[in-house]
């Protein structure tokens, strides 16, 4: 019987070969199971009773004139957490953006508005339920 012979290095390609098949698979298992990950997360408030800007969690509630708006206090720029404000102006302690009580962008470098959430009120109590 002739034995077949291979190189020491084909013989280590194949290894490799082998070896590498499954982490790439799982490793795009991995990634398949990420990508169709929707994170809706439900948050319940309070509604304020008066006029203002107020910063809770990561959202950020604008009531002005009747008016109720909902934002995300996270910044367009980079995702810092905006949690102040000046003169009715939201102010990203990061970078300095500026965004009206719209969540319009009064100063860069943020590229867009603040993300408007959706959120409903609960009749019973009156908190907001909101939609991050
Ligand atoms: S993260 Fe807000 S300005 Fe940069």
């Amino acid at each position: 019987m002739k034995e077949a012979k291979i190189s020491r290095k084909k013989f280590l390609q194949t290894l490799a070969g082998i070896t590498v098949i499954p982490f790439t698979l799982m490793a795009g298992i991995s990634i398949h199971k990420y990508q169709n990950v929707t994170s809706t997360k439900i948050l319940r408030l309070k509604k304020p009773d008066s006029k203002g800007i107020f910063f809770i969690d990561e959202v950020i509630i604008v009531n002005s004139n009747n008016e109720l708006k909902v934002l995300s206090s996270r910044c367009t720029h980079l995702g810092c957490k905006i949690n102040k404000s000046e003169n009715d102006i939201m102010v990203c302690p990061c970078h300095g953006s500026a965004f009206s009580g719209e969540g319009e962008v009064l100063k860069g470098p943020a590229p867009r508005a603040l993300r408007k959430l959706n959120y409903n009120t609960d009749m019973e109590t009156g908190e907001l339920i909101i939609n991050i």
